[in-house]
């Protein structure tokens, strides 16, 4: 188990089919899967869907936020390799394979970019299976960001990237999902301790501007019993000692637009003042 071939073939095996694994619940709303579809995926189940739908019931047009976050995304991985001349990426929470993913979007600029995708859902795992099949620069482990140390200590891990040479630790709409004891400041100060002078962290957090950042919080607990929305202070202090990348921590539709956001439904409320974004360098 402890080479990255040994984890290559487990993962192409049987036939590159993504089987549901036999310890997910299609019953319980999942937020990757949830997520996948408000993004207009396809691996998601009724439970699901209308965890969404009721979501977005009760907070109109609030699902915006998936889309503005994947956008932040693309830009922030577009930047990592085409400006910072990133190489590596570890992507922490990468959710369920769907239209530009993270290797996509880097292999677009250099096929050989080289990528780690974690998350913690198995059904993650699973389609990685399918979709990474003939990729030898990207591959896919189970594992849980409030444990940085076994991302960065897995075989995989190791055996893909050089962490003696700056990488990209990707954190982006994933550190609202843990709770406080799970310390979200620990693990962002574990992965900027860790890293090499020249990588970088990307982050997006759901940010608790006081509006209607508490009925959000409710609604998601009910249904799928995590999100916590955070201050800019705690946000900031995700990217302590690292040289921020103009604009700096900003209000993530707001960080390095390229004019590609989805037209706004004029109808709804406006989600941006809901999440932030930001890309801070090691010196
Ligand atoms: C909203 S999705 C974000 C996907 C992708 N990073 C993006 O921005 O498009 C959040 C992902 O984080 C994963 N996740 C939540 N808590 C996690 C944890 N403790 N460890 C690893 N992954 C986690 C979920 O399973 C989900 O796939």
């Amino acid at each position: 188990m402890n080479d990255p071939e040994t984890w290559r073939q487990q993962l192409r095996e049987p036939d590159g089919a993504a089987a549901l694994p036999p310890d997910i619940d299609i019953t319980v709303p999942s937020v990757a899967r949830m997520y996948d579809y408000a993004l207009g995926g396809k691996t998601n189940f009724e439970a699901d869907r209308q965890a969404l739908d009721g979501l977005n019931k009760e907070i109109p047009g609030v699902a915006a936020l998936a889309t503005d976050n994947r956008e932040f995304l693309r830009r922030g991985v577009r930047f990592l390799v085409a400006e910072a001349g990133i190489r590596q990426i570890i992507d922490v929470g990468s959710g369920l394979p769907t239209a530009g993913n993270v290797h996509d979007i880097a292999h677009a600029i250099d096929p050989g970019v080289r990528v780690v995708y974690v998350d913690n859902d198995p059904l993650v795992l699973a389609h990685g299976h399918a979709l990474l099949a003939d990729n030898d620069t990207t591959l896919v482990i189970q594992a849980d960001a409030a444990d940085p140390a076994a991302i960065l200590d897995h075989p995989v891990t190791r055996g893909l990237l050089d962490l003696g040479q700056p990488y990209a630790v990707v954190l982006v709409g994933l550190l609202h999902w843990l709770s406080d004891e799970q310390d979200p400041v620990g693990v962002t100060t574990y992965f900027r301790e860790y890293m090499p002078a020249g990588s970088y962290l990307l982050a997006s957090n759901l940010l608790d501007d006081e509006l209607l950042a508490r009925d959000i919080e409710y609604e998601l607990l009910k249904r799928v019993g995590v999100g916590t929305f955070r201050p800019w202070e705690q946000h900031r202090k995700y990217f302590d000692g690292l040289d921020l990348v103009p604009p700096g921590l900003v209000y993530a539709n707001d960080w390095r637009t390229d004019g590609t956001r989805p037209e706004h439904d004029p109808t709804l409320p406006d989600y941006t003042t809901y999440l932030t974004g930001g890309c801070g360098r090691k010196p």
